[in-house]
């Protein structure tokens, strides 16, 4: 990096900075910056769908099919279809903290539901709580199938109103306290049990994205699947992806994209 680092100074002061960077430095220190420039940006559907093998699915089943290398039953299917209608039922605008465009779609709702059943995981973790539909999702599966346990993490204390005081005693919910918030965070994801399944939904900066993504993968078990909404946000699922050679399912969900990766199978 030395003499790298020699003539990008010289070419700095010759031409100016942006053309030191574009034109005279090698590979290795261009690919740097533009990783560094990467952070503030976002990814755009062409690059995200150069990570996948099938591209980006327009719908639930066929990108879990990819994701878990298997055929979802109808029966599950029409289940979790049964399932999603009543609790799309329970929403009552006036009743909410938060705007209804901050709950997870539709597609994501099945994907959610179809991994809890089908993975039959003991332990459901998710960031990003808000009034609880992903919750609500991941909890009737977890019920439904009589497995696992859930842990939901948030940073207010008013979230997860779609929630019974009944159903609120069926999970744990955490909240990151300010000025501790990484530290909790990683005090909760280090439980000696590992996760079966990781859902991502709640700070989409870059620098957050990037260590849910690295404490989740890190404490997830071997076939656990890490979930992340809002992959498009930022660069860090396309790091993430790229640091442990993963090859993501995408779901393209009218404005945003949900990615999963499964850990063992890439
Ligand atoms: C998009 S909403 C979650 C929606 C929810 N998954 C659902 O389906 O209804 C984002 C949530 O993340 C929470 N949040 C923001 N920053 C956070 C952080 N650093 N850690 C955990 N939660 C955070 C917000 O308070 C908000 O409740």
């Amino acid at each position: 990096m030395g003499p790298t680092l020699d003539r990008v100074i010289k070419r700095t002061r010759e031409d100016g900075l942006r053309s030191a960077v574009l034109y005279s430095a090698p590979g290795e220190l261009q690919s740097l910056v533009r990783r560094r420039i990467r952070r503030f940006l976002r990814p755009s559907l062409t690059e995200l769908a150069a990570m996948t093998a099938q591209g980006i699915h327009r719908s639930p089943k066929p990108m879990v099919e990819e994701l878990l290398d298997t055929q979802i039953e109808d029966a599950l299917l029409d289940e979790a279809s049964v399932t999603l209608d009543k609790l799309a039922s329970r929403v009552v605008d006036n009743q909410l903290a938060f705007p209804p465009a901050f709950q997870v779609g539709i597609g994501s709702r099945l994907v959610l539901y179809i991994l809890a059943a089908m993975l039959r995981p003991n332990v459901v973790v998710e960031t990003g709580v808000a009034d609880g539909m992903s919750t609500l999702v991941l909890l009737e599966a977890l019920k439904h199938h009589e497995h696992g346990s859930l842990t939901s993490i948030d940073v207010r204390k008013d979230v997860a109103r779609l929630l019974s005081s009944e159903e609120l005693e069926q999970i744990s919910l955490y909240r990151l306290p300010p000025g501790h918030r990484r530290a909790k965070l990683r005090e909760l994801l280090a439980s000696p049990r590992e996760i079966d399944l990781f859902l991502h939904d709640s700070s989409h900066s870059f620098a957050w994205q990037n260590l849910e993504y690295e404490l989740a993968w890190h404490r997830l078990a071997d076939g656990g699947v890490l979930v992340s909404d809002d992959v498009d946000v930022s660069y860090a699922f396309v790091f993430f992806c790229d640091k442990y050679s993963l090859t993501p399912s995408l779901l393209f969900e009218g404005t945003k994209v949900v990615g999963a990766v499964q850990k063992g199978s890439s």
